[in-house]
């Protein structure tokens, strides 16, 4: 820091406070407690201070450089006063031990949910239906016999009806977890045979059977089932739909084929198979070198369904029963159904 005489233009005071402010940075970064602190503060800010020196130039500067200079040392009075101030703070601040609290790392994220993998894909089969004119209705999960059997034409030495194939949960009334979705079917024609009109409905809901549980049975599962009836209905209609409805869940150039099989309800009955997705019906692993995958049952409803729900028996539908599971794991390529159950976030998360 020059000594010399006080400097009386702008450029050389500017020059000084420079150099002024160097030095007391340096003079507040050495002082060590709040004494040391007074010192500095009185040395450059005091009334008989460096910066305070300064205001005694001011009348010898020319006088366009006057209200400019005595701007900057007030700032710098401001300026300077914090730095001091800071220094002080720091000092009485208490010493911390370990690791600072450091407030600019960014915080904790609240983890978020979404839905769940079979939810989705519920959804979006939903979806595809209910663009095809399709209503979602729901129904009961505890079901009476009536709904869950007889109506539907299951006799009562059916093999479903042992206690080793359903959930019985009560005897008088006989009640029990429904092993299938097409008791709503049921429920549904009972609630509208006064009004029997024209229709077209998908339920979506849980399922129970006491199977052991492995990589592909589980005691509860989810299916979609789905009923239309209209006047002069047929089973090209049927096909056509589970057609349309597997090019929107795999792809346009998934194949639809349907094998004879025997369900009480329906009359012709089917099972339907997709062209593998994995090998292009090429055959592989998955669908064990035979280039099908079967994914849900089918057929036209029996006209005892209609009888014992107070239908007109010559009414034409069509019903078609669809497992969420293992669309799931066929669309995401999961080969343990226990996966959807066990709420292990690392396996929901992936999507
Ligand atoms: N309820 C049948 C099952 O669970 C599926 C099905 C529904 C078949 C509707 C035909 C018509 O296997």
């Amino acid at each position: 820091m020059s000594d010399g005489p006080a400097p009386t233009d702008f450029a050389s005071a500017n020059a000084r406070l420079a150099e002024l402010e160097q030095a007391l940075i340096a003079d507040v970064a050495s002082a060590q407690d709040a004494a040391a602190v007074d010192q500095v503060r009185a040395k450059y800010l005091g009334r008989h201070g460096l910066l305070q020196a300064l205001w005694q130039v001011l009348p010898q500067m020319p006088p366009d450089e006057k209200p400019q200079f005595g701007q900057r040392l007030n700032t710098l009075k401001t300026q300077w006063t914090q730095a001091v101030e800071a220094r002080r703070m720091a000092l009485a601040a208490p010493a911390v031990d370990g690791p600072m609290l450091d407030l600019t790392l960014p915080g904790h994220p609240p983890a978020i949910g979404h839905r769940h993998p079979i939810t989705q894909v519920i959804d979006q089969v939903l979806g595809v239906f209910e663009r095809l004119g399709f209503a979602v209705i729901e129904g009961p999960e505890i079901e009476t016999a009536f709904h869950n059997f007889d109506a539907l034409n299951i006799p009562p030495d059916h093999p479903s009806r042992e206690a080793f194939d359903t959930f019985f949960v009560n005897t008088t009334p006989e009640t029990l977890l429904r092993s299938h979705t097409s008791p709503v079917q049921v429920r549904y024609l009972e609630a509208h045979a006064d009004d029997p009109r024209p229709f077209r409905i998908v339920v979506p809901g849980r399922v129970y059977r006491p199977d052991a549980l492995d990589a592909s049975h589980c005691f509860q599962f989810h299916q979609i089932e789905g009923l239309v009836v209209e006047p002069g209905v047929t089973f090209a209609d049927l096909k056509g739909l589970l057609a349309a409805f597997v090019q929107a869940v795999f792809g346009p150039a998934t194949r639809l084929r349907f094998r004879p099989h025997f369900f009480p309800f329906t009359e012709p009955s089917a099972e339907a198979d997709i062209s593998c997705i994995f090998c292009r019906g090429h055959g592989c692993r998955v669908c064990g070198q035979k280039g099908w995958l079967e994914i849900l049952g089918a057929g036209m409803v029996h006209p005892r369904v209609f009888a014992a729900t107070r239908w007109p028996t010559a009414s034409r539908g069509l019903a078609f029963g669809l497992g969420v599971e293992r669309i799931a794991m066929l669309r995401y390529g999961i080969d343990d159904i226990r996966l959807f159950f066990e709420n292990d976030v690392r396996f929901l998360h992936q999507f």
